[in-house]
């Protein structure tokens, strides 16, 4: 009997302290074995008196029975403990970045594109696309820039011989288109009123500083239909440029000028504050220059095969770069082609940050910075 109680006090001071799984089943086998202490005592019933036999035999039965119970016990504390410890390790933060680092960056040249698209495609503006050689018909002539209009001096054009079996010459040349106003009549031609296009592209002129670069990109808008007014004009370039800045209030004005395709013509500034270091738009006293416009011009009109008696309208066409150096505060335009991906990792944006109205434009955590 004293023999059977050191025997239970060992296995049950065995059992809980078990580190693990291997352990606990090797004190079971010691205890419970073919071979195990308990076992053993159990075969030796058989040599006792039948008094014994029965008092003996149900004390070993009830130390049997704690022994399984606490190896039960103690199986499930070191399962748990082993899953727990499993589990540690194999922890995921699902809110760490997919990658280390974003290796692609979206250009702010392509960025102001879609939010320009986005803007307009929302107001029912159609994207017309056209070429960036063009013939002088398209560039200047149908745009009421006859040869030797001065206007054509205006824009420095690059001309390209038009058949290289010939020597060049200026009068039958095709040119880089200088703007994008050629579209004007490329959609005029093969789409009758009402129209309400944008096309936005590249252009060409031999300008080289801060602000100028011999490729750029503009966007021309054209919208033609019986009644179309001036009003409508200012309207739809208020209502994108407010869209555009992401500002509820911005100061406009349009400003005379002079285009020979549009009748009166009009530039437009928007408000902002100038200082030696920054520039913050829709504040302060001072004007900018974002674009021009006006009423196409009733010669046009016929050029592209509209009767201007019947039909009217206003078109527009301002800078996609100009207006990324606005929205961004980025300084100087020739950095935008020299691609320098540390230049683009500092101003570039994520490319899964789709510019939408609904989704938002910009503010939708789309700056890389
Ligand atoms: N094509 C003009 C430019 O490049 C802009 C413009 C387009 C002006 C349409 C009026 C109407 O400066």
């Amino acid at each position: 009997m004293e023999n059977l109680e050191q025997l239970k006090a060992e296995a049950l001071n065995e059992i809980s302290s078990a580190a693990d799984i291997k352990q606990l089943e090797e004190t079971r086998v010691a205890v419970l074995g073919k071979k195990g202490k308990l076992t053993e005592l159990m075969k030796g019933l058989g040599a006792l008196p039948t008094e014994e036999k029965i008092a003996l035999g149900k004390q070993l039965n009830i130390v049997k029975s704690e022994v399984e119970k606490a190896l039960e016990a103690q199986k499930n504390i070191l399962e748990a403990k082993a899953l727990d410890e499993k589990l540690k390790t194999e922890t995921v933060d699902v809110t760490l970045p997919v990658r280390p680092e974003q290796q692609g960056r979206i250009h702010p040249v392509s960025k102001i594109y879609e939010e320009v698209v986005a803007i307009f495609g929302q107001m029912g503006f159609d994207v017309a696309k056209g070429p960036d050689i063009e013939d002088q018909f398209h560039n200047f002539n149908a745009l009421n820039m006859p040869a030797n209009h001065p206007a054509r001096q205006m824009q420095d054009t690059f001309y390209i011989n038009n058949n290289p079996n010939q020597p060049f010459d200026m009068d039958s040349a095709y040119v880089v288109r200088t703007h994008t106003s050629g579209m004007q009549i490329r959609t005029m031609e093969n789409q009758r009123p009402p129209i309400r296009i944008i096309a936005p592209g590249r252009t060409y002129r031999s300008d080289y500083d801060a602000t100028h670069t011999p490729m750029f990109h503009q966007v021309e808008g054209l919208v033609i239909d019986k009644n179309i007014t001036m009003a409508h004009l200012k309207g739809c370039l208020y209502d994108f440029m407010k869209a555009f800045f992401e500002l509820d209030e911005l100061p406009v004005r349009y400003r005379p000028s002079y285009f020979p395709f549009t009748e009166p013509s009009a530039e437009m500034d928007i408000g902002c504050l100038k200082t030696k270091t920054e520039l913050k738009i829709g504040a302060g006293t001072d004007w900018l220059e974002v674009l021009g416009c006006g009423m196409v011009h009733p010669n046009v009109l016929r050029a592209g095969g509209i009767n201007p008696d019947e039909y009217q309208g206003f078109a527009f066409g301002m800078g996609i770069d100009r207006l990324a150096m606005l929205k961004y505060g980025i300084p100087d335009l020739r950095t935008f082609f020299e691609s320098d991906v540390r230049w683009l990792k500092h101003y570039g944006f994520t490319p899964l940050d789709f510019s939408s109205m609904t989704g938002g434009l910009s503010d939708n955590g789309g700056l890389a910075r």
